[in-house]
C-alpha cells in the first residue's frame, strides 16, 4: 500500500524500526522491520535506506538497537561493547558524514549519561527519536530558506535536481526536494526536472515517485540531457543535496553533480546546495579529503538480469563526486542561505559551530 502524502523512510514503531525499502520503489511500496543493529548495518550497506540525513537517523536507531542487545550490566563493559556496535555501523558507507555525526552523538550521550545501563538504553532511544524529529524540522527550515534564495523571476520556476534529496533521503520533507516542496506550496514552481542519476537511478525511481505522490509536475531526463535543457532555457535554477560539505564549501554529492554544476555555470544558472548542519564537516578543509565510496561494478554493467557490457571490460564506479565551492551560488542550511566562502562565519555568528 502506498502512503497518501507523507513519506517517512525511517520510523520507530513500538519496539522496532520500520524502513521503506528504497530498492523496491517505485514498483513496490514495501516496509522492512529492523530489530537488530546488524540488520540496520546491512540495510544501510544495501541502500534499503539511503540519503545522507536518512542514514544518519537510521544509524542512530542502529546504535540503540545494538545497545538493547548488550547483556552486560556493568557500565564500562556496556560502553566498550557499544563501541563495537558503533564501529560496525561506521563501516557501512564512507561518504555521508551524517552517519558518523549521528553515531558520535549517540556515543557521547551514552558516555555523558549517569545511572544504570537500563537507564542509558532508555536515554539512547530518546536521543535517536530526537535526531529523527530534529531532522524533519530542519528540512522544513531548509525548504523555506531555499524558497527565499531562489531567483525572483520568472514567477514560476523550473528547477533541476540530481539524485534524490527528498523525504526518502531524510527524516521526511527533504533538503533539495524540501526547497522544491516549499516552492510548490508557495506557487513558485512550474516544474521539476529530475536527472535519472545513473547508475542507481535515484532521480528516476525516487525523486519522480515522491513528486508524483504529491502532484508536483516532474519531468525525468537522462543525465546527459541536462546541458541541452539548460541551453534551451528550460532550467531557472539547480538545487541538489549533499553528502559531505568541507569547511571551504566544496561539496560531495551523488556522482554526476559536478557535471551539472559545470554546465549550470556555463549557462549562468544559479546552483544551490541544500543540506543540514549535520552534513558539514568542519574537520576537513577542502573536498580533496572527502572519502569517495566506490560501489560494485554490477551497478554499471547490469540492469536487473540484463548484462549491458562485454566480458573483458573493466569498470570504475565512484558513488559521489566533489563540486568545488566556486561553482556553488549558495549553501542552504537550517540557518539560511549563504555563499560557500561565508559558511563558517555565518554559522559561527549564530554560535552553532
Ligand atoms: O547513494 P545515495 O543514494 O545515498 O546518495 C544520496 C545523495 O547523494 C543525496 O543527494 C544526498 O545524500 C543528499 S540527501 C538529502
Amino acid at each position: 500500500m502506498a502512503p497518501a502524502n507523507h513519506v517517512y523512510p525511517v520510523i520507530w514503531n513500538d519496539d522496532r524500526v520500520l524502513l521503506i525499502d528504497q530498492n523496491r520503489l517505485p514498483n513496490e511500496y514495501a516496509v522492512v522491520d529492523v530489530h537488530r543493529y546488524e540488520d540496520m548495518a546491512w540495510a544501510i550497506e544495501t541502500m534499503i535506506v539511503r540519503g545522507a540525513p536518512a542514514i544518519g537517523v537510521a544509524a542512530a536507531y542502529g546504535v540503540y538497537l545494538g545497545a538493547r542487545e548488550i547483556q552486560a550490566s556493568d557500565r564500562s563493559k556496556f560502553l566498550s561493547q557499544l563501541e563495537a556496535v558503533a564501529k560496525r555501523l561506521r563501516s557501512t558507507r564512507p561518504t555521508a558524514v551524517n552517519l558518523f555525526w549521528a553515531i558520535e552523538r549517540m556515543l557521547k550521550t551514552a558516555h555523558q549519561t549517569l545511572g544504570s545501563v537500563d537507564h542509558l538504553k532508555t536515554v539512547l532511544l530518546e536521543t535517536a527519536k530526537k535526531i529523527n524529529a530534529e531532522d524533519l524540522q530542519t528540512c522544513q527550515q531548509i525548504g523555506d530558506y531555499g524558497l527565499e534564495a531562489l531567483p525572483s523571476s520568472p514567477s514560476k520556476l523550473c528547477l533541476l535536481t540530481h539524485c534524490n534529496a527528498g523525504a526518502l533521503a531524510t527524516a521526511g520533507y527533504g533538503t533539495a526536494l524540501g526547497v522544491v516542496r516549499s516552492a510548490w506550496k508557495a506557487g513558485r514552481l512550474a516544474r521539476v526536472y529530475a536527472d535519472e542519476t545513473r547508475p542507481r537511478l535515484q532521480g528516476a525511481r525516487l525523486t519522480a515517485w515522491e513528486c508524483v505522490q504529491e502532484g508536483i509536475p516532474v519531468t525525468v531526463i537522462t543525465d546527459s540531457m541536462a546541458a541541452h535543457c539548460m541551453q534551451r532555457g528550460m532550467i531557472d535554477a539547480v538545487v541538489v543535496g549533499a553528502d559531505r560539505i568541507a569547511a571551504n564549501g566544496d561539496t560531495a554529492n551523488k556522482i554526476g553533480t559536478y557535471s551539472v554544476a559545470l554546465v549550470a555555470r556555463a549557462h549562468k544558472i544559479p546552483f544551490f546546495v541544500a543540506a543540514p548542519l549535520s552534513t558539514i564537516d568542519f574537520k576537513i578543509s577542502d573536498g580533496s579529503q572527502i572519502p569517495i565510496e566506490e560501489r560494485h561494478p554490477s551497478e554499471i554493467y547490469a540492469i536487473g538480469e540484463t548484462t549491458l557490457c562485454p566480458v573483458g571490460a573493466e569498470f570504475y564506479n565512484p558513488a559521489f563526486d566533489v563540486t568545488p565551492a566556486d561553482l556553488i551560488t549558495a549553501i542552504i542550511t537550517e540557518y539560511g542561505a549563504v555563499a560557500p566562502a561565508d559558511l563558517r562565519d555565518q554559522l559561527a555568528a549564530k554560535q552553532v559551530v
